[in-house]
């Protein structure tokens, strides 16, 4: 099983992603760092695993961490080791020899390790040390942790980056929320989408924390200020909720995530979990579980409110056979199926015109969770602007398909919209499967455009979608048995009573190579 990346980086040419892995089946457990090499995220290497279970500071576990690339251009790699007494500590290793290209080899050093709890800290709760940034003298870190049930982002310093010091104050903790799993904390400018070192800071950079919650199986992340100078204190900006009602890079089957800088195209690039949603029984007879969503660039979204999330650029050197259809009208109750491409594996891309937003239905402003609001109002009951979007995975007669849609309400002072990616019809399989109904709000003025766009990678059991340009991203895992392979169909599909048009472009997308191929 392959669950949580670990160590992201660009070195010397070489794109490395580490993950936790367990080598020994389709299930969690005797967990090493994985390791796979690629020069374009897209075609990839699989090597020995380079992080496992070794020495007394790691030898019931190696857990996930972060790599960090030092100004002398020397990769660290820190990682949480599972100690005898089933303590989490935080060790580190480094190349055994850098100039093997693939860095294949790595070394613990005999100080390991690092960082452990102290007496008020909880041993078997800390973990997940981020990749480090360095202002001023010092460098920093952050270990996520838990204090009963506040979650906790433990900052640690350090000048040599051997001697680490807990700071007396966390760099954030938040009531109520559980355990904090995969902190990371990353800068991002204030203008335009190019990434920023992790040690960047300035007037013009905001910075992001993102925390993964062990008790929802959900991310989130506030957007705030960063005072280095000023006891490392982290101020959550205006407007941002913090806790299990906050942002999300993906409000579907995605977890653990990380993000790092890649210095080649200056960028910051996300990488993110995605679990099976069928049952461990199915795991174990294919024999694998658990995959990386495709990596994403992240930037600030222009207003600061929110990030943008966009697949990298080199996914799309995997596109073939192209179709589009334009202005295409969509009455309501009509599916259209967008023919001539492998619906099982594609790259849609789409743009809806509502010319009349007058008949979208009132929104009820006691409907806070979109999630159960896209249970209420699913693609097939209709409304006046939407339900509208793509039904993927689909069969040729709609036993089954995962319709991803937006819905448009009414609000107060705007329209509120809805994206939702519901498998709950994505299999006729009764039993075993867990089919929840994604959805995320997605903050946009459709009065100014009178459009929305949809971007949808869909490869097999995986769907991955893009609202407006990235505000707002679900990933829904779906295991159809007729609709698979050359019995998928994709279809475009309008159960609103007012007429849309949407004009879509898709990509038929071959299947990755090895690196080097
Ligand atoms: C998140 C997580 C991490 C931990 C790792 C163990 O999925 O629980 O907190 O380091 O998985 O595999």
């Amino acid at each position: 099983m392959a669950t949580d990346p670990n160590g992201p980086m660009y070195y010397n040419g070489i794109y490395h992603l580490f993950y936790q892995y367990n080598p020994k089946g389709a299930v969690w457990g005797n967990i090493v760092w994985a390791h796979s090499v690629s020069k374009d995220m897209v075609n990839w290497e699989a090597l020995e695993p380079a992080i496992y279970p070794s020495e007394s500071f790691d030898i019931n576990g190696c857990w996930s961490g972060s790599a960090t690339v030092l100004p002398e251009n020397k990769p660290v790699i820190f990682y949480t080791g599972i100690d005898p007494n089933q303590y989490q500590v935080q060790n580190y290793a480094v190349p055994e020899n850098l100039s093997d290209p693939y860095l294949r080899k790595w070394v613990k050093p005999a100080d390991n390790p690092i960082v452990v709890a102290d007496e008020t800290m909880n041993k078997t709760a800390f973990r997940d040390p981020t990749t480090a940034w360095k202002i001023g003298g010092h460098w920093r870190m952050v270990v996520a942790s838990r204090r009963k049930q506040r979650g906790m982002a433990y900052l640690y310093r350090s000048r040599d980056f051997r001697k680490w010091i807990k700071a007396k104050h966390p760099l954030h903790s938040v009531p109520n929320t559980g355990m904090f799993e995969c902190a990371d904390f990353f800068p991002v400018s204030l203008s335009g989408d190019t990434g920023l070192d992790n040690s960047a800071f300035g007037p013009n950079v905001k910075h992001v924390l993102k925390v993964s919650l062990d008790l929802t199986r959900y991310e989130y992340y506030t957007i705030g200020s960063y005072f280095p100078e000023a006891r490392d204190k982290y101020v959550v900006g205006k407007g941002f909720v913090d806790g299990w009602n906050g942002l999300r890079f993906d409000y579907g089957n995605f977890y653990a995530s990380k993000t790092f800088f890649d210095p080649s195209k200056n960028r910051r690039i996300l990488w993110g979990w995605t679990n099976e949603s069928d049952a461990a029984q199915d795991d174990a007879q294919k024999g694998w579980a658990g995959l990386q969503a495709i990596p994403r660039k992240v930037w600030l979204d222009p207003s600061g409110k929110q990030l943008l999330q966009w697949p990298i650029e080199e996914i799309e050197t995997l596109r073939g056979q192209n179709v589009q259809l334009s202005n295409q009208e969509l009455k309501s109750g009509e599916h259209i199926e967008v023919k001539g491409i492998t619906a099982a594996q594609v790259d849609v891309d789409i743009t809806f015109s509502i010319p009349n937003l007058d008949k979208a239905e009132p929104f009820d402003p006691s409907w806070t969770n979109a999630q159960d609001l896209c249970g209420l109002k699913g693609s097939t009951v209709q409304g006046g602007v939407g339900p509208f979007g793509l039904l993927t995975l689909a069969s040729e007669k709609l036993e089954e398909y995962t319709p991803v849609f937006f819905r448009v309400f009414t609000g107060l002072y705007k329209h509120v919209v809805l994206l939702c990616s519901d498998s709950g019809s994505s299999s006729l399989r009764k039993e075993g499967l867990y089919k929840p109904s994604f959805a995320g709000f997605v903050d946009v003025d459709l009065d100014d455009t009178y459009k929305i766009s949809l971007r949808t990678l869909i490869d097999h059991s995986v769907v991955e979608s893009f609202g407006a340009g990235g505000k707002t991203c679900i990933t829904s895992r779906v295991y159809p048995l007729v609709a698979v392979f050359d019995d998928a169909h994709l279809f475009v599909f309008n159960n609103g009573t007012e007429t849309i048009t949407a004009d879509v472009e898709a990509w038929s997308m071959a299947k990755p190579d090895k690196m080097n191929n």
